[in-house]
């Protein structure tokens, strides 16, 4: 039996992570390694990712990372097919550690350098846990990333929403920042609100009532700003103002749910269940998750929220993206460089600040 093995490295934010994924000629995927070093200690004083410091923790642990995975999956430098590593959208002194490496290792075993997009591996990392036939709809909804996807089949997304300003996991962070929580702010947040009176404080839903699949998550962040001013920060404010609004996200992430399984009916004029498959950090929050999974009852769809080590960032995604474009023949030059940013769906405009209007 021919198999394909291939090492995926992922630097694009504040994790490390390296795997080893194989895909025999049955179809069948083993993930054989996924290391993954968080570099929370790093940045936990800074309440937020330090550019330049995860680049340099990226760039003191990566060989090490990679000579782990090779070590758990039991195989050698010459057993490899292909390097494979995120090249965008990210941070870009990480990105630049990871592809640098990747390409020297890839250029020094004479195999395929491939550039990978991050999101990319968070659409196609279900693929490694069920299976599931496209098309299908993704949300992801990460630290630095918040969008609706139609993932029509490899290599062709369309998103269909994404957030104007902050990414839902920031908005988690930044409203611990602002509660004196600590970072990350989302696990923080999800455990005050355990203990909190979800009906206590109102927050704004911006962009609820528009029928579109896009979000706005900045106001939200003002408004516990506002509430946090001139106000003794006690524990029951804390779990009050966290279960308000985690409360206030679950009702907006339902809602534009429920518009972008209409927008994915049409789009491919589907009449059978929607598999909808939630990836990111915020996806670990199990409030949401069950809020989410509640639309099963009302809508004809099914959620899909791979496991926690492969709904955050993780090397085995990107390794698992490098496979089907390795199969296709889909390499890339060693001159290729790091994007920061990168859509996915090619025609999607940059959403984010100055707004370009088409
Ligand atoms: O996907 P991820 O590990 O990294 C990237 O940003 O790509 O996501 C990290 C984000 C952080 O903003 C964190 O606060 C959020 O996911 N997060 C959560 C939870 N766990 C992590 N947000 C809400 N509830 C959680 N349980
Ligand atoms: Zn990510």
């Amino acid at each position: 039996m021919k198999l394909i093995r291939v090492l995926g490295i992922e630097t694009s934010c504040d994790e490390t992570s390296v795997s080893v994924v194989e895909k025999s000629t049955d179809g069948s995927i083993k993930i054989l390694s996924n290391i993954v070093r968080s570099q929370l200690n790093v940045h936990k004083d800074f309440g937020g990712v330090v550019p330049e410091l995860a680049a340099r923790a990226h760039s003191e642990i990566i060989d090490k990372i990679t000579s782990l995975a090779l070590k758990e999956a039991k195989i050698k430098f010459s057993d490899l097919n292909a390097i494979a590593a995120t090249a965008g959208p990210g941070l870009l002194g990480g990105l630049i550690v990871g592809t640098v490496f990747a390409k020297t290792l890839a250029s020094a075993l004479k195999i395929p350098f491939i550039a990978v997009n991050h999101l990319e591996g968070h659409a196609l990392s279900v693929l490694l846990e069920h299976k599931i036939a496209f098309p299908y709809l993704l949300l992801l909804v990460s630290g630095g990333h918040t969008e609706f996807s139609i993932i029509k089949k490899f290599n062709r997304y369309k998103r269909i929403g994404t957030t104007l300003d902050d990414a839902l996991g920031e908005a988690f962070d930044k409203t611990a920042r602002l509660l004196n929580l600590g970072y990350p702010g989302g696990p923080l947040i999800e455990k005050c609100a355990t203990k909190g009176n979800q009906e206590k404080y109102k927050f704004p839903m911006p962009l609820f009532y528009e029928k579109n699949c896009d979000f706005s998550f900045s106001g939200l962040k003002s408004s516990v700003a506002q509430k946090v001013l001139n106000k003794k920060i006690t524990d029951k404010f804390k779990n009050d103002i966290s279960a308000s609004f985690q409360r206030t996200i679950a009702a907006i992430l339902l809602k534009k749910t429920q518009t972008a399984i209409e927008t994915f009916n049409k789009e491919t004029k589907n009449k059978i269940t929607v598999n909808i498959v939630v990836a990111g950090g915020v996806a670990a929050n199990q409030f949401i998750r069950s809020s989410l999974e509640s639309l099963e009852e009302e809508v004809n769809c099914k959620f899909y929220f791979p496991s926690l080590k492969l709904c955050t960032d993780n090397g085995a995604m990107i390794a698992y993206a490098g496979i089907e474009r390795y199969e296709r023949g889909l390499s890339n030059n060693l001159s290729f460089r790091p994007r920061p940013r990168w859509p996915l769906d090619k025609k999607a405009i940059f959403m984010k600040g100055k707004r370009i209007s088409v």
